[in-house]
């Protein structure tokens, strides 16, 4: 019989062993846990597609926050969304200093100053009629670049002067950082930073999102401004070009079926990187162990550790609270 003489396994012997060689230690403080708004007064209601999470109008978001604070979570990332009769091919109610962003933005912070850490997702899909991330030419079906950036722009300016502490384009339109950062600078707001998202793919996965803040395309998809999933040169180039443009921190999303993006990303790039658990990733977790097939503690441990040791510096997920109310760190 071979007689192995190099042996790993007394790595893994004992758990003061194993915990001393940790390479990827999650903690509370890698989490940024994403909000959903809605409109109205004093309402909590739950997302069907995201089993375990809520919308709040911009009122009652006060007390989920609170809630997250309360076991350790401070970052946080605020999506919004338009009423019907509110969207339009500009996405305007986006930069609307009255919608429920800002005004949540406004609460929170009056409530938890510099306790807590703001994120806003800046994009227009959740604002405009055809559900695309820029302004539509509606006779050749394009999704415009140039036009829409001013009103990018726009929507970061009002979220910044509401209380968001960091603006995080997702719209995936060229040349979005440099005019938000020139935008922001020009208004005196050179100490709000920008989370690009930078390396973020045209992928399945975002479904039980845009289920949530009512943002599908109405027509074609998002492969004409987010990135081919057989891709990863251009993830690379797309982190220099924010990099350059003025971003402060990138991101890449989604997180587990990209965790080779999230490493070459790690590798490209000193700024920090943010990595998105997106709403398909926990929705799979989430309906598997309805279904009892597997331990959601086990697998959800599992997951963010992975995109932990992959190079995430934060991680941007739906499982944050959950996570740490339940003591599963
Ligand atoms: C909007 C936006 C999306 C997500 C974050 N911002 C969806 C999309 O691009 O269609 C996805 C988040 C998730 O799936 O959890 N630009
Ligand atoms: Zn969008």
């Amino acid at each position: 019989m071979y007689y192995p003489t190099r042996r790993m396994r007394r790595l893994r012997k004992n758990k003061i062993i194993r915990d001393s060689l940790n390479e990827a230690k999650l903690s509370k403080e890698k989490f940024i846990y994403p909000l959903f708004l809605t409109h109205g007064e004093n309402k909590k209601t739950p997302i069907n597609s995201l089993p375990g999470l809520y919308h709040f109008s911009p009122d009652k978001v006060v007390e989920e926050v609170q809630e997250a604070l309360d076991v350790g979570i401070n970052k946080f990332l605020i999506f919004g969304g338009a009423l019907k009769e509110e969207k339009d091919n500009t996405g305007k109610e986006a930069a609307n200093p009255e919608g429920i962003v800002p005004k949540a933005l406004k609460n929170i912070k009056r409530e938890f100053g510099d306790e807590i850490v703001l994120f806003a997702d800046v994009c227009l899909c959740p604002y405009t009629e055809h559900g695309h991330c820029g302004i539509v030419d509606y006779d050749t079906g394009k999704i415009l670049n140039d036009p829409t950036l001013p009103m990018l722009a726009k929507a970061a300016i009002t979220y910044a002067v509401a209380g968001a502490d960091w603006v995080a384009p997702s719209d995936m339109m060229d040349g979005r950082v440099k005019v938000i950062r020139e935008a922001l600078d020009k208004e005196g707001m050179e100490d709000i930073s920008i989370l690009s998202y930078s390396v973020k793919y045209a992928s399945a996965y975002y479904g039980p999102f845009r289920d949530a803040v009512d943002s599908a395309p109405q027509f074609g998809d998002r492969s004409t401004y987010q990135m081919d999933y057989r891709n990863i040169r251009q993830a690379v180039q797309e982190v220099i070009l924010d990099e350059q443009e003025g971003a402060d921190a990138v991101m890449v999303k989604p997180a587990l079926a990209y965790l080779d993006i999230i490493k070459t990303v790690r590798q490209t790039t000193n700024l920090p990187v943010a990595a998105y658990n997106v709403s398909g990733e926990y929705a799979m977790v989430k309906f598997g162990a309805q279904h009892g097939i597997f331990d959601e503690r086990r697998i959800t441990i599992e997951n963010l550790t992975a995109i932990s040791r992959a190079g995430a510096d934060w991680i941007i997920t739906y499982h944050a609270k959950e996570v740490l109310q339940k003591g599963w760190l």
